[in-house]
């Protein structure tokens, strides 16, 4: 990949919804500049930070009108979002209507004009700021379901740049999708790009059927001519790859620092602060509710009930970052999970010694090795996840061979790491067999798992994942 920002543009640029890094403005008016939250960040970042390019998103905040600006390599370009838009496109079309139409309805979608046409103004100023920052012929890679209509709208403009698209959520059964009164826009605006990416197979048969039912056959809507083959559509006479593409995680990287002799001594003196217990569970998420922490603390109240379990022996920790604390779902999620919480630990708690430890916060990557390192047991249940890059983490960090991981079906990360505890998180009862089999695995068979484990994780690693997808997009990509 040519990834140099020169005097007419840059060469290989990012569009996302957020920028890598977030604006945070305390009470008094100072701001400072943060980590974003997420898998997209957690995997484009590592990759792009030793690619150089640029990056164009939004700074997190409302109304905040910043110049772009270099950091550590990259080129940020800010797109601005009114207080309205936020409400409308961020948290109205994006995470009102997408997030959970595409996650099976695990909530209720809601569907509101107002809330469709914020998402088509900010979709075509994310398009803006990209033609005028790309240099002749660049590539454009646009990220995730905020920016659906971007590759459509980008093309428009600048028909000379050559663009991809990967979506980081599950693209949903046709059924669910057909739902959305704007499914035509999505889908023509989608076809806008060379080559549309999914995490699995089934997401891009999808919407190889969508392409050839809502814009192929529809001639009235002004078809042009669309059709499909395994993993093509023909749109006149310019041809989309569709393909999956299966996210990772920079897996040496926190191999690495895992292995660091500070993160190791972390790991032990978080077991001893929590009074060292026989095991220790874990948990690390954005508070959504398509992650199944409910799942988990079901499982392991009725675990605690049933005697299975021995609230002297086991502590569960569940890092839980801050996430869309405006969205109405989210914040009823926040109420339920903490009332959980509560009532295990009024229930099987002593004094200095809660059965639960929840954290509503964020850690940075040392410490999240640690938290890693110490856990017996890693719990993702998720009802409906893209990826999950979660587990992969826990994965890259036991190099001792320890852990165990429990790992929801419906995780797309469940086909590649079929030697975890597979779940079903609507089976309470096989949730809790699950959990209990990983807190009792016999030490040979839990190292015989992990070792197939770090295989998978440590060969696909992100760097894999962005160079496959770049090389199907037809871009040389080189350091
Ligand atoms: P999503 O993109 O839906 O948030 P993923 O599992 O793919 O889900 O990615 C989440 C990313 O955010 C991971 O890199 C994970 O380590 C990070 N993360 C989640 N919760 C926390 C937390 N409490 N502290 C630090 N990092 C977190
Ligand atoms: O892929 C999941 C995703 O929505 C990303 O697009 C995003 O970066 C991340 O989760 C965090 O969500 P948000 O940007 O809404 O905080």
């Amino acid at each position: 990949m040519s990834s140099n920002i020169g005097e007419h543009g840059a060469e290989f640029l990012v569009v996302a919804n957020r920028l890598p890094v977030d604006l945070e403005r305390a009470e008094d008016g100072t701001q400072r500049w943060k980590h974003s939250p997420g898998g997209l960040v957690s995997a484009l970042e590592p990759f792009l930070r030793s690619h150089s390019g640029a990056w164009i998103g939004w700074p997190g905040i409302a109304d905040a009108e910043v110049e772009e600006f270099e950091e550590d390599g990259l080129r940020l370009h800010p797109v601005t979002l009114s207080a309205t838009e936020v409400e409308e496109y961020y948290e109205g079309f994006s995470n009102g209507t997408l997030w959970p139409l595409y996650h099976d309805v695990v909530a209720p979608p809601a569907f509101h004009r107002k809330w469709w046409n914020a998402y088509v103004r900010v979709n075509q100023r994310f398009a803006d700021a990209t033609a005028k920052v790309a240099a002749h012929g660049a590539t454009v890679w646009v990220q995730d379901y905020q920016l659906q209509l971007v590759p459509a709208m980008l093309r428009e403009q600048r028909p000379d740049l050559r663009i991809g698209f990967f979506l980081h959520i599950p693209f949903p059964p046709v059924e669910l999708f057909m739902q959305l009164p704007w499914r035509t826009e999505i889908i023509r605006g989608l076809l806008g790009a060379d080559l549309v990416g999914f995490h699995r197979p089934g997401g891009a048969q999808n919407f190889l059927w969508l392409a050839r039912r809502l814009v192929g056959l529809e001639p009235s809507r002004g078809a042009v001519g669309v059709r499909t083959r395994p993993g093509v559509v023909q749109v006149g006479d310019r041809t989309v790859r569709v393909g999956a593409f299966p996210i990772s995680i920079d897996s040496a990287g926190l191999d690495a620092v895992a292995r660091k002799k500070e993160v190791q001594q972390r790991a032990k003196q978080i077991r001893e602060d929590l009074g060292n217990p026989k095991k220790i569970l874990l948990g690390v998420d954005r508070l959504d509710y398509t992650k199944g922490i409910d799942v988990r603390l079901n499982a392991l109240h009725e675990l605690l009930e049933d005697g299975r379990v021995d609230p002297d022996e086991v502590v569960m920790i569940q890092l839980a970052t801050p996430s869309r604390e405006r969205v109405e779902h989210y914040k009823q999620m926040r109420g339920d999970i903490e009332q959980t919480v509560g009532r295990i630990n009024g229930e099987f708690s002593r004094v200095g010694r809660p059965v639960v430890h929840y954290l509503h916060q964020s850690v940075d990557r040392q410490e999240l090795a640690a938290f890693m390192s110490a856990a017996d047991v890693m719990v993702v249940t998720p009802v409906r996840d893209g990826m999950n890059l979660v587990c992969k983490e826990y994965v890259a960090c036991r190099y001792d061979l320890g852990g165990a991981l429990v790992l929801s079906e419906f995780a797309g990360a469940a086909a590649e790491l079929t030697s975890a505890y597979l779940v079903n998180p609507h089976d309470l009862d096989g949730v809790k067999n699950a959990l209990h089999s990983a807190l009792t695995v016999d030490p040979a068979e839990g190292r015989r798992r992990m070792r197939a484990l770090r295989r998978q994780v440590l060969t696909h690693d992100v760097d894999r994942w962005a160079r496959s997808f770049l090389e199907a997009l037809g871009t040389q990509t080189s350091a």
